[in-house]
């Protein structure tokens, strides 16, 4: 059983309450929430309007990825917008472990966020601190990109860093999710798994996110 976290960054804008809803009546563990800034990823995603708007809608928790430089200054907002997990960038923060001491002290859950080309190595000495690790699949930014490959070895090695360590840190995985990489990915180790195009694309949305549950 994965647990599995919808990117409402596949939903559609103009109907996100019926999306909402949709997922509210799912099986999905989390929605999850992609903030994007222009600057960190050449990208704009959307803001607190609309991030507040997915909360008032959505019943569940929000798993929040922040794609933004110096995330720290927004731990304050993220935690009034009712986000449940946050995740930070390691390659966005220059006191990594302040801001993760920072999240957890605002009351939410902290995470941290691997873009494809930063090894899972770094993360040694910060894993107790976390709830979760969110390696990234694509390179951020974008929905529908394709799966890349190494991701599985990446966290397969991380599975085996939080086994040494006697952990019980989540692993979830973002970007290129589908019929054919999910299966891939959870026999790699991963536990959670967010889809963004394949679960809002599909005909029967419900039904895709009960399947990814189911593996
Ligand atoms: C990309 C975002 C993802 C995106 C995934 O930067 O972080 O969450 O929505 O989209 P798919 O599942 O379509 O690759
Ligand atoms: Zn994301």
């Amino acid at each position: 059983m994965s647990l599995v976290s919808p990117s409402l960054l596949s939903a559609d804008f103009g109907h996100l309450a019926d999306d909402c809803i949709m997922l509210n009546e799912s099986q999905a563990d989390f929605a999850h929430v992609d903030v994007m800034d222009g600057l960190f990823v050449p990208n704009i995603s959307f803001g607190t309007p609309v991030i507040k708007a997915m909360g008032k809608h959505c019943k569940k928790p929000l798993d929040v990825h922040l794609m933004i430089e110096a995330p720290e200054r927004y731990i304050g907002l993220f935690k009034d917008l009712n986000a449940h997990i946050l995740n930070v960038h390691y390659e966005a923060c220059k006191h990594l472990h302040r801001t993760i001491q920072e999240i957890r002290l605002a009351g939410m859950k902290p995470a941290v966020t691997l873009n494809p080309a930063t090894p899972v190595e770094v993360l040694r000495d910060i894993l107790p601190d976390v709830d979760m690790v969110l390696l990234m699949s694509v390179n951020p930014g974008f929905g529908g990109q394709k799966f890349i490959p190494q991701t599985l070895d990446k966290a397969r090695r991380l599975k085996q860093m939080i086994k040494e360590q006697g952990l019980s840190t989540l692993i979830e995985v973002d970007g290129g999710i589908d019929k054919n990489t999910a299966p891939l990915a959870v026999e790699a180790g991963i536990d959670v798994l967010v889809a963004g195009s394949f679960v809002f694309g599909s005909e029967n949305p419900k039904a895709t996110i009960e399947w990814l549950k189911s593996l």
